[in-house]
């Protein structure tokens, strides 16, 4: 496995691969790698004949406050992993090779990206649309993996691809839970055993609202309000939690068939996401 940290050497072996008509599958990841993010490797694997990882904590996306100087950095493990993975190359950049120019560029994809995770943490789609962009304008991967996980910033990236008519195959892969049903995160490492034996109510509550959608309750925002009580009186800090369409992550109707439920919420000084899509 090539461990690459400048951008030109990256270049110049990915233009040798394309050259010979490798197909190119590219994961971004910020490192602190977990069974979700080994799944994204594990489906590029089997859809591209080199598989590139990017581990980059990208500073732009995270809001004053927040945990950009404590968010865990395991390069070693995480190198480990992606060689028993079979991983082709892995990329490595510091901040000052990732923004060594101007940077008065920013990529924003409106609308998306203003609601739920964007209404709390101003700014943060733009910093993930930003280093997702200059990561594929390094790359140029035919597809790029993304974990549903983090549904809102997929629909981001589809958006950015879409309207920018870059010519890449956005892949979406299924959210890896614990056994408990908690949805494996580089966050839940924040965690105290308990609180994390807790934070598998997230997912019971998902799977109670869905219930409740499958069984013809039409009031969604009674089903909402309801969910965000039974997690207060858990001891969660609800941020949201929605139920929406998958499409445009706009408020769901009757009419709609193919919804998403997102959920956030804060435990203790955790930020947790998770959700769970749902097609009448
Ligand atoms: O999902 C992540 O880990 C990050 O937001 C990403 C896509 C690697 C951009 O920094």
């Amino acid at each position: 496995m090539k461990c690459i940290r400048s951008i030109i050497e990256v270049r110049e072996q990915l233009n040798s691969w394309r050259n010979a008509g490798d197909v190119i599958a590219f994961v971004p990841t910020m490192g602190n790698l977990h069974k979700g993010h080994m799944q994204l490797v594990e489906d590029a694997k089997k859809q591209a004949d080199r598989v590139v990882v990017s581990i980059f904590v990208n500073p732009t996306q995270f809001g004053v406050g927040e945990d950009f100087s404590t968010y865990p950095r395991t390069e070693k493990q995480d190198k480990e992993k992606l060689e028993s993975l079979g991983v082709d190359l892995v990329f490595m950049p510091s901040v000052a090779e990732m923004y060594a120019t101007s940077n008065i560029t920013t990529i924003s994809v409106s609308d998306i990206s203003e609601g739920y995770c964007g209404a709390k943490r101003v700014g943060h789609f733009d910093g993930v649309a930003t280093v997702v962009s200059k990561l594929f304008n390094i790359v140029q991967p035919h597809k790029a993996f993304f974990g549903e996980k983090d549904f809102q910033q997929l629909a981001v990236i589809r958006a950015m691809v879409l309207d920018l008519n870059l010519p890449i195959e956005i892949v979406p892969v299924a959210i890896v839970r614990e056994s408990s049903g908690l949805a494996m995160s580089s966050r839940n490492g924040y965690l105290s055993s308990e609180q994390k034996e807790l934070a598998a109510q997230l997912y019971v509550s998902l799977s109670v609202a869905k219930e409740k959608i499958l069984l013809g309750q039409a009031d969604y925002s009674e089903i909402e309000q309801q969910a965000c009580s039974k997690l207060t009186k858990s001891g969660f800090e609800p941020d949201y939690f929605s139920i929406c369409r998958q499409l445009d992550l706009k408020k769901a109707g009757k009419a709609d068939k193919n919804l998403v439920i997102l959920l956030a919420v804060i435990l203790g000084k955790t930020r947790l996401i998770d959700n769970l899509q749902i097609n009448l």
